[in-house]
């Protein structure tokens, strides 16, 4: 497996709340949060790819002891400088290898993120790892868009997914290596700033296979946080996968 290459460095960094705002709108953070906080049910919590604690300090807000792993030092010492981030543990490295210790009743992956994972490998290598790090009975979450193919026209390659007067945001497509390159341009006076970010886009029922290779299972699969149902229109899906119970 190839190493993983940091997207997320300072430049990013520095902008990464200003330009996700509209993710930290608490109409978004709040329904995520309070459902990782019920499957948590009183156990621990790893996020993967914890950035900077959109997410996990919320959550640590409701009383979960949340544990992240992230790739990008200038991503968590965001998270650092923000009230209440001193007290979650961060391991540096790979989310699809790095290992911590314990074991979690919790494993989530929001906002995409196992598409920052450009091989098939290193998604399958990211379920075994979660598989290894959840406690019986556990969950795992993933937040992730549907692929969106269908609204690609025969023989087209980019899709505009952001147009404004200071930002474009046009993804482009490799169908044949199920690969996506998101290209962000931002215009600042005379200035652009360009960010390309790598993404592996996957399907749901790929994902069931590579949680059964990991030897967990589909408990259910969502369009949201608000559990509703996930049919043919759904572009995006919550999904939650369990290891099973220990036997007794
Ligand atoms: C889109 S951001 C999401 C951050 C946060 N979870 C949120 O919802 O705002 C993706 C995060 O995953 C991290 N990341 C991407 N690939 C990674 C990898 N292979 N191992 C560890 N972290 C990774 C990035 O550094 C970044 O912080």
């Amino acid at each position: 497996m190839n190493e993983p290459v940091d997207h997320f460095g300072e430049p990013v960094a520095e902008h990464y709340d200003e330009t996700s705002d509209a993710m930290f709108d608490p109409a978004v953070v709040d329904p995520a949060a309070d459902f990782l906080a019920e499957l948590a049910s009183g156990g621990k919590a790893l996020e993967l790819g914890i950035g900077t604690g959109r997410i996990a300090l919320p959550l640590a807000q409701r009383g979960v002891r949340v544990h992240g792993i992230d790739l990008s030092t200038a991503m968590v010492k965001r998270l650092r400088a923000k009230p209440g981030g001193e007290e979650i543990s961060v391991a540096i490295g790979d989310f699809a290898t790095t290992t911590v210790d314990g074991t979690f009743r919790l494993a989530y992956l929001v906002f995409n993120t196992i598409m920052n994972l450009t091989t098939q490998d290193a998604q399958v290598a990211c379920f075994q790892n979660v598989a290894a790090h959840l406690e019986p009975g556990g969950g795992f979450v993933i937040e992730v868009g549907v692929p969106d193919l269908q609204r690609l026209p025969p023989g087209e390659i980019f899709q505009p997914f952001h147009v404004s007067a200071t930002r474009l945001g046009i993804d482009e497509y490799d169908v044949a290596a199920q690969g996506l390159i998101s290209h962000h341009y931002l215009l600042e006076g005379d200035t652009t700033e360009v960010v390309s970010v790598p993404f592996r886009y996957v399907w749901p029922a790929e994902l069931d296979l590579m949680a059964r290779l990991a030897g967990l299972t589909l408990r259910k699969r969502w369009s949201g946080w608000q559990r509703e149902p996930f049919t043919s229109e759904s572009r995006q899906h919550v999904s939650v996968w369990e290891k099973p119970d220990a036997p007794r």
